[in-house]
This record gives structure tokens, sequence and C-alpha cells, in this order.
């Protein structure tokens, strides 16, 4: 069987979906593959390197013969109607925002598999994509902080005098706030974080981080390890409990986000005004809405305060700006997904494995991710035709930051 790897084409997008390491896992388990010219040379992974492997290099890929389609970020409509009736996709599908292409996917009865819909059990943590891509947007998120911030990070005491560690505060600590926070504190700054949900105090400790109990009184645990939207009475009282700790930082990352919803809102203009001049925050979730008012993504914006400025990051792509290590995880997930569907060289999924049909999006013309069906059954007249399982339907519908 034949598996193309495309060449990214949103613009700003810098991954690969395959590395010569995967290929040649793939080859190994009796598949052909063909890499699209230049796929890999953003992300550092040449032509060259590809072929060395056993890929064959093409100037554009031939869609219509291909049986399985890899890829970073979300199909255009026009790539799937080129791709033949019962070819087999999987990559980031963002099929809360990229109704379209689902439905394209739907009419071309083209089998798609969306890795934000894998199951977040212990035995998929391997083909976890949103995990491995927040991992990368966490650590690098700290790096814009590094970069804009005009102060150090770790404490020095030197004969011309002692220099404090830089204060950072962390808010959402799921895996990109944990991987924010343990890349601050190995850059030697004193490190304090929120999350609404019980269980993130330990995991916020565990990676040298302060944890800071607002007791909201609110129980904010939802299915799957993921949060539930605070009532807005509530959400107003974390962020009026929040506001002096926001004060005190020097740095804020803020990461919150609730699947299948915008950002929640954390971080009020005033609350930004509030912070020393030299501040800055980046805001992760800033292409979700984000959550900090004000925010724009994909910009930079001086805020006045009294005396300077604060430096409020809307940050975007962020996976994408480190190309190399997030392919070479995002293509292992991928790599992992194909591998659970092959045997005897023939990718032939097999639904009843709750991970399968858990991240099938589309499959013999129909939208199988029951979320996705209704938002598409809404915006059209016609309904879609919806799934009758109930193991999809749990998975959220939502899409998330930078790979997301
Ligand atoms: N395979 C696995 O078992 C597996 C893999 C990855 C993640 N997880 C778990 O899934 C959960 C979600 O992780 P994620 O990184 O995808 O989360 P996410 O991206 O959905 O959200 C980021 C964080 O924002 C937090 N948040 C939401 N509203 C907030 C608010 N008002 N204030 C402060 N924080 C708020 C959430 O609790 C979460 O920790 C976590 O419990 C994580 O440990 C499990």
């Amino acid at each position: 069987m034949r598996i193309g790897v495309t060449r990214e084409k949103r613009s700003g997008e810098r991954r690969v979906a395959a590395t010569p390491e995967t290929v040649q896992q793939l080859i190994g388990m009796g598949l052909d593959v063909v890499v699209e010219k230049g796929a890999g040379v953003e992300s550092g992974y040449s032509d060259d390197a590809f072929k060395e492997v056993g890929a064959t290099i093409a100037a554009t890929l031939p869609l219509g013969t291909l049986d399985v389609l890899v890829h970073v970020r979300p199909l255009t409509p026009q790539i799937v109607k080129s791709l033949k009736k019962g070819a087999l996709t999987v990559g980031l599908a963002s099929p809360s925002t990229e109704l379209a292409t689902v439905s394209a996917l739907a009419s071309a009865k083209v089998t798609s598999f969306a890795l934000e819909l894998i199951p977040r059990i212990s035995r998929a943590q391997s083909m976890d994509a949103l995990s491995s891509q927040s991992l990368v947007g966490g650590y690098r998120a700290v790096i814009e902080a590094l970069t804009r911030y005009p102060r150090f990070f770790p404490l020095y005491m030197t004969a011309a005098g002692t220099i404090p560690p830089a204060k950072v505060l962390v808010l959402g600590a799921g895996v990109a706030g944990l991987q924010a926070i343990g890349t601050a504190k190995r850059l030697g700054a004193k490190v304090s974080a929120n999350d609404i949900r019980a269980a993130s105090a330990d995991e916020v400790r565990s990676m040298g981080g302060t944890f800071i109990n607002l007791d909201l009184d609110a129980n904010a645990e939802g299915t799957g390890g993921y949060a539930k939207e605070l009532a807005e009475d509530r959400a107003k009282r974390q962020r009026d409990l929040l506001a002096p700790h926001v004060a005190a930082a020097d740095i804020l990352i803020t990461t919150a986000a609730i699947p299948g919803r915008a950002a929640p809102l954390l971080v009020t203009k005033k609350m930004v005004q509030g912070m020393k001049p030299g501040s800055v925050v980046i805001d992760l979730a800033a292409e979700t809405g984000g959550n900090v008012e004000g925010v724009v993504a994909g910009k930079d914006t001086a805020v006045p305060v009294k005396g300077g400025t604060v430096t409020l990051v809307g940050l975007q792509d962020a996976p994408s700006a480190i190309p190399s290590d997030a392919s070479r995880l995002y293509a292992k997930n991928v790599a992992n997904l194909l591998s659970l569907m092959t045997k005897d060289g023939k990718v032939s999924p097999d639904y009843s494995d709750e991970v399968i049909s858990g991240s099938c999006l589309t499959r013999d013309g129909e939208v199988k991710h029951e979320p996705t069906a209704q938002a598409l059954a809404a915006k059209s007249s016609k309904p879609a035709k919806a799934a009758t399982t109930t193991k999809a339907a749990k998975a959220p519908a939502t899409t998330k930051k930078g790979t997301k």
C-alpha cells in the first residue's frame, strides 16, 4: 500500500508528518512511502535523507493513487477531492473549525483519522499528538518570554550586587502548562501556578512549582481528565483572587482551555495594567480566543502601565517554531497509529479498538464524531448523517492551540 507524506501548505507551518526514522518504520511494516519534494526541508529533514531510507520523492504527490495520506495541518477540501474513494488520512483535522474539509472528507468517502480525537488513555499515549505538541508549545512559551524579558531568570549573587529570580506565574497546568513550569524552573525562575482541576496541585508540585490554591469551592473536573467550564460567578471570583498573583508576576504564561469551547478569560485588561513595567505575558490560548483580554493571536501588544509597558504576546504556531523536534514527536504519533492499523503490509483499521474508533472522524460517507456531525448539521439545512456509536461521541470536539 502506498503512503503519501505531504508538504504542508499552510503559510508558517514548518512541521512534517513523517521523518526518515518513521519512514523506515513504515517501510518496515511493508508499506511504500512517497514524500512530496521539500516536505521536510523546513524541519531539517532533506529529500536525500528520506530517499536514503527507501522513500521515493515526488515533485507533487500523486493524490489519486495514494492509499494513505499523512499530514500535520487540516487538509483543504481541494486536496480531499483529489483523493480516491476509500483512501485513508491521518493528521490534525481541527474538526470543530474545519467543517468544510470534514464535509469534503465524508462526500469523497475518505476514511479520516483526527489526532485530536485520540482517547487520552495510557495505551494511546504514544499516539497522542495533542500532548506531544503541547509539550513543545509549553517549552516554547517560556523561550518566547525569555527573549522579551529585560532581566535574568535565575538568581545571581555577584560582587556587583544580587539579582533576584524572575517570578513566573503559569495559569492552566495541563500538558503545556506543566512543561512551561518545568522549563521556567530549569532556567532558575521562581514558579507558581494555578489550575481548576484538583489533581493538578500535585502535578504542579512534581514539576517544582508552587500551587496557588484559590479555594474556589467548585468541582471543575470534567470527563476524560479535562476541566469543566466555570460558572460566570466562579470565573469572576477566580479572576479577583488571581489579581494579586498576576500583579506580582514578572512573567505570566496562560494555557487554560476547555474542550470544545473558547478559551476561558482569566486575566482582564485591568489585571494586566496592574503588572510591573517590563513584565511579559504569553497567551498560548490566543488562537482560541485567549485567556488574556485584548490579546491578538500572532502579535505582540505593548500595554501601557505605570512607568512603562507590559508586553502581551498572542503566541501562535508555537510547536511549528521548533519544527525539527515537534515533527520528530508528531511523526512518531502518526506512525504509531498507523502501526496499530497495519497487519501484513495492509492498513486495515479494526474499529473494535477504541483508539481507532475514537479517532475516526469520517468513514463510508459518514461523520463518525458526533459533536462534529451535529455542528455540520446545524450549519447546513440538510442534516449530516451522524454515527450511532457513543464511544466516539465522548471525545471532545475541540481544536487545540498551535497544533492545533
Ligand atoms: N494519555 C493520558 O492519560 C493523558 C495524556 C495527556 C493529558 N492527559 C490529561 O488530560 C488533561 C487535560 O490536559 P490538556 O493539557 O490537554 O488540557 P487542555 O489543553 O484541555 O487545558 C489546559 C489546562 O487548562 C486548565 N483550565 C481550564 N480552565 C481553567 C481555568 N479557568 N483556570 C485555570 N486552569 C484552567 C485545564 O484544567 C487544563 O489543565 C490533564 O488532566 C492531563 O493530565 C492525560
